[in-house]
């Protein structure tokens, strides 16, 4: 093998390799959004269940906020035993990319 070839394989692992590391760093709001869609509609338009607020017209912090709060029981109508067992295993981290993709 010529110098340059290896240099230039050596180049592409580093480059593969930094993009593996970065999304493995960075939630992805996205993908983690499209267990929620089914009810809540592709970009949140939907009212889910006929019982929910639509989505996408709340702000980013409205949403943490609901987030945070059906995952520690402080916020929820009738329906919150539902959300708690959606975001009970997003970190704070995923929550805010979700809140980022969805929130006004
Ligand atoms: C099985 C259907 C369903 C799924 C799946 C679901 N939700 Fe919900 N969501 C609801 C319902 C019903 C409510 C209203 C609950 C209540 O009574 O507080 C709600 C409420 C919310 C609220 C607060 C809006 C309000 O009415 O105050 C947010 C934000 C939200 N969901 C985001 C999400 C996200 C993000 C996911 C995915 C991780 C998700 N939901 C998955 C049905 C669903």
């Amino acid at each position: 093998m010529k110098t340059t070839t290896i240099k230039s394989t050596l180049k592409t692992l580093v480059i593969a390799g930094a993009i593996i590391g970065s999304t493995t760093l960075m939630a992805d709001g996205g993908a983690l959004y499209k267990k929620c869609a089914g009810c809540h509609g592709q970009t949140g338009e939907k009212v889910a269940l006929g019982k929910s607020k639509i989505i996408k017209d709340l702000s980013k912090a409205d949403i943490v906020t609901a987030l945070k709060g059906y995952k520690d029981g402080t916020y929820g109508g009738s329906m919150k035993g539902l959300m708690k067992g959606q975001v009970a295993k997003l970190s704070d981290t995923d929550i805010q990319a979700i809140a980022d993709v969805i929130g006004k």
